[in-house]
């Protein structure tokens, strides 16, 4: 029988959880924005043209911070086509995805749609086709009070109170060849800079992000991310990542221990900040901003053939990539000193576990999984301590079958221990030991799991994979066990009776 046992202390903790760990990503990119969030022609659309359905999915996955409008978009898009009276606004050609967009939905539309989720807008400004210029006047646009040229624009625009739009990406993965306007590390690094001197001139309390490698397998890593940093450091305040993880090879032992490249990759960017930071003598910090991480292998279309709203990147995820998925959750929580922000890309349709047809929306498995963490995970992480029988991976090695993270808030005294299973064949019996000797109780308990790592749900069978409720488990002297079946994603809430 496989045993394991995780050990806790309420006092032992590493980091607070930033509540902006739990944001989604929109691009204009196949039906994300239209089809997915924006659809007025649909029967579903409320009276701006947002999608109800998808609006009440993305409320009850507690979204906090929304980027927007791109990814490879952003470096060939004119903020000016998506602002003003619609039907004004220009139909373009749009290079990245080779689609045709109608600028029917723009910043604006963007700003009502965070507000309606309740999620912090983050902005993109280009750094591809576009100037330090218009990525000053986009900050003005949206954040200066009144009486200048552009914020008088958006008060004509029909938004009299500025959006304060805090969160602002200097550009998208402009290391990469295929970006629009691509850039090498020194010249990103210098207009990136300006760029962020004039937006901070406009708004001293913006928060800037620059442009870090678009994945670990680029040759230029991490140089670019070390030049880029060493050049615009005191004028940023995050550092992005991006990655999209795969089960390319059918290893599913391997693509179930992709946490360990997840932590790796966290690990060289943190000592990069760290080196950066004592090369240029500084008492500023950046942060790390993952701000595009999913799944994304199954070769869907990339093209839409100058077609509006094509079917793009329609990813079907199954059991393995929601846990996966829950994972990488975990290494969010485990990494909570370094890591501030983090974006799944994308929200619905692209990329993503949510898909919309005229009538109706389906959950995959991994839904499930981000709405237990980003609504359970609060206040700072758990050093956890566990101690679990290895599986073996050929990309890895010798892994523990367990993944394990966990969270307390000492003001609400609640907490949620988030546990993977990631073994292919064994129940490991797990012994949850709290080292702190205050008392403790498990109040609920959610499970995800299944039997074949490529089960998955469709519209005829939606509900195959979904959280469900299962027994609580109790605790005795500070320890309770419970047995995590293979395959599987356990979370446990506890409180202090
Ligand atoms: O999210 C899809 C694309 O992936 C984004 O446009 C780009 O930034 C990344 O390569």
């Amino acid at each position: 029988m496989a045993t394991a046992q995780i050990f806790l202390d309420r006092n032992r903790t590493t980091a607070p959880i930033s509540p902006l760990l739990f944001g989604g990503f929109i691009e204009h990119m196949g039906r994300c924005v239209y089809e997915g969030i924006y659809d007025p022609a649909s029967p579903l659309a409320d009276e701006n043209g947002l999608r109800t359905d998808v609006l009440e999915a993305l409320r009850e996955q507690a979204y906090t911070v929304m980027r927007y409008p791109g990814g490879n978009f952003l470096s060939g898009y004119n903020w000016l086509d998506g602002v003003g009276p619609k039907e004004k606004r220009p139909s373009r050609r749009e290079l990245a995805w080779q689609s045709i967009e109608t600028n029917q939905f723009g910043t604006n539309e963007f700003v009502d749609f965070c507000t309606a989720i309740d999620a912090a807008p983050m902005l993109g400004v280009n750094m591809g086709t576009g100037t330090i210029q218009s990525a000053s006047d986009l900050v003005e646009y949206c954040n200066v009070e009144s009486g200048t040229y552009w914020s008088d624009l958006r008060a004509q625009h029909g938004y009299r109170q500025p959006h304060n739009v805090r969160y602002w990406c200097v550009g998208n993965e402009m290391d990469g060849p295929w970006q629009i306007g691509h850039l090498d590390a020194e010249a990103y690094g210098k207009k990136a800079l300006e760029a962020a001197k004039m937006m901070k001139w406009q708004d001293p309390t913006i928060q800037t992000i620059l442009c870090g490698s678009s994945s670990n397998s680029m040759v230029t890593y991490p140089d670019w991310d070390r030049i880029a940093l060493e050049i615009a450091w005191e004028h940023m305040d995050y550092h992005s990542m991006h990655y999209y993880a795969g089960n390319r090879e059918n290893d599913t032992a391997s693509y179930l221990a992709s946490a360990v490249a997840f932590e790796q990759y966290v690990d060289v960017l943190e000592g990069t900040l760290r080196y950066v930071k004592a090369k240029r003598r500084s008492q500023h910090d950046v942060y790390l901003s993952w701000d595009e991480w999913q799944v994304w292998y199954k070769g869907d279309p990339l093209q839409g053939n100058w077609t509006e709203a094509p079917h793009l990147a329609e990813e079907i995820y199954n059991l393995e990539d929601a846990l996966v998925v829950a994972q990488w959750l975990n290494v969010f929580l485990r990494k909570s000193h370094v890591l501030k922000i983090a974006c799944v890309a994308q929200i619905v349709n692209v990329i993503s576990w949510l898909h919309t047809r005229q009538d109706g929306l389906l959950k995959q498995p991994s839904y499930y999984a981000f709405k237990l963490v980003s609504n359970l995970a609060r206040g700072e992480a758990l050093d956890v301590l566990v101690k679990a029988p290895a599986v073996e991976t050929k990309e890895y090695g010798d892994v523990p079958a367990l993944d394990v993270s966990a969270s307390y808030d000492a003001q609400t005294q609640q907490g949620a221990i988030f546990l993977v299973n990631r073994g292919l064949t064994d129940v490991v019996t797990t012994e949850v030991i709290w080292q702190d000797g205050k008392e403790v109780k498990l109040e609920q308990a959610w499970q995800l799991a299944g039997t074949d790592p490529k089960e998955c749900n469709s519209w005829e069978e939606p509900n195959r994979l979904v959280a469900n409720a299962i027994p609580v488990p109790e605790v005795v002297n500070g320890r309770s066990t419970i047995s995590l079946p293979p395959l599987s994603f356990t979370v446990l809430t506890t409180r202090t009776p």
